[in-house]
């Protein structure tokens, strides 16, 4: 059997839905015609604090702002490691006033954030695996900013292409379980980029595609809970093999934007 995974206490930043809405397709799961449930996506959002809070976590709240209906997808706004934070930079217009809101959380809060000065769109893109940044790009973040970030952090960047428009941020097709190991959809990548990952991961739990429709891919871990859409039934039964806790947290509302659990969840690593 497996040995017990391990959790570890995370503090995460998220954004109340207050203004949350779909008015605008920049990527292509909105449909700016579709209306959303305000009341269901609260209560969905809320369920998310809930399950956080109940296995230990901590969780800030940043002050919505009317007009920014994506501010709610709080992993956009900066990948934060060793108490550094690197800013963002929106590719879309409609989503670049969100930056200075989330700074000066950040700046409040006490920390310096750096502004990067090519696209980049936080831990969409940027993602921290306990060891160095895999980093997506091919619809968003820019293969400048990877090159910035390094310089910035001080940590290996590895670069990843990603090559399909559904899954156009890195944390829609791959999430980290732990300091040890990832899961992610294989085709969402070039094929040197799978090779990449073959390579540094050879013991990765794959995906499907039906795991990665579902947003299943974007999942949040603690090293033993995964917090992860409960639409990706074969995944949560492949993590539950392996020794890792699936927890349900359903946010359906929230991919009518193209959004999911860790696309609402910045994490803040002091
Ligand atoms: N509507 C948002 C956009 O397209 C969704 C962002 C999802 N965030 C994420 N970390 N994948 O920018």
């Amino acid at each position: 059997m497996h040995e017990t995974r391990v959790p570890r206490r995370r503090r995460f930043l998220v954004c109340e839905p207050r203004h949350f809405a779909v008015q605008y397709a920049i990527n292509p799961w909105m449909r700016p015609d579709v209306r959303v449930d305000a009341d269901l996506a609260h209560e969905q959002w809320r369920s998310m604090l809930t399950a956080y809070r109940s296995y230990g976590h901590d969780v800030e709240v940043v002050e919505p702002v009317a007009g920014l209906p994506d501010m709610v997808f709080a992993a956009n706004s900066a990948v934060v490691v060793g108490g550094r934070v690197f800013g963002s930079l929106f590719h879309a217009p409609e989503r670049r006033p969100e930056s200075t809101h989330y700074d000066t959380w950040f700046k409040t809060a006490g920390f310096d954030v750096h502004r990067p000065e090519s696209v980049c769109e936080g831990e969409g893109d940027l993602v921290w695996t306990g060891r160095y940044v895999l980093a997506g790009t091919g619809f968003r973040t820019s293969r400048e900013a990877h090159r910035e970030a390094q310089e910035f952090f001080g940590h290996p960047v590895i670069s990843l292409t990603l090559v399909d428009p559904f899954f156009y941020h890195l944390d829609t097709a791959l999430f980290v379980l732990d300091d040890d190991n990832i899961v992610y959809y294989p085709e969402a990548f070039s094929a040197g980029s799978r090779e990449v990952l073959a390579r540094l991961y050879p013991d990765a739990v794959l995906a499907t595609r039906d795991d990665a429709s579902a947003f299943g891919l974007n999942s949040v871990s603690d090293g033993r809970h995964v917090f992860i859409a409960p639409q990706a039934e074969a995944l949560a039964a492949r993590l539950d093999e392996r020794g890792y806790v699936p927890v349900p947290v359903d946010l359906s509302e929230f991919l009518k934007a193209g959004g999911g659990i860790k696309c609402c969840t910045q994490e803040i690593r002091s």
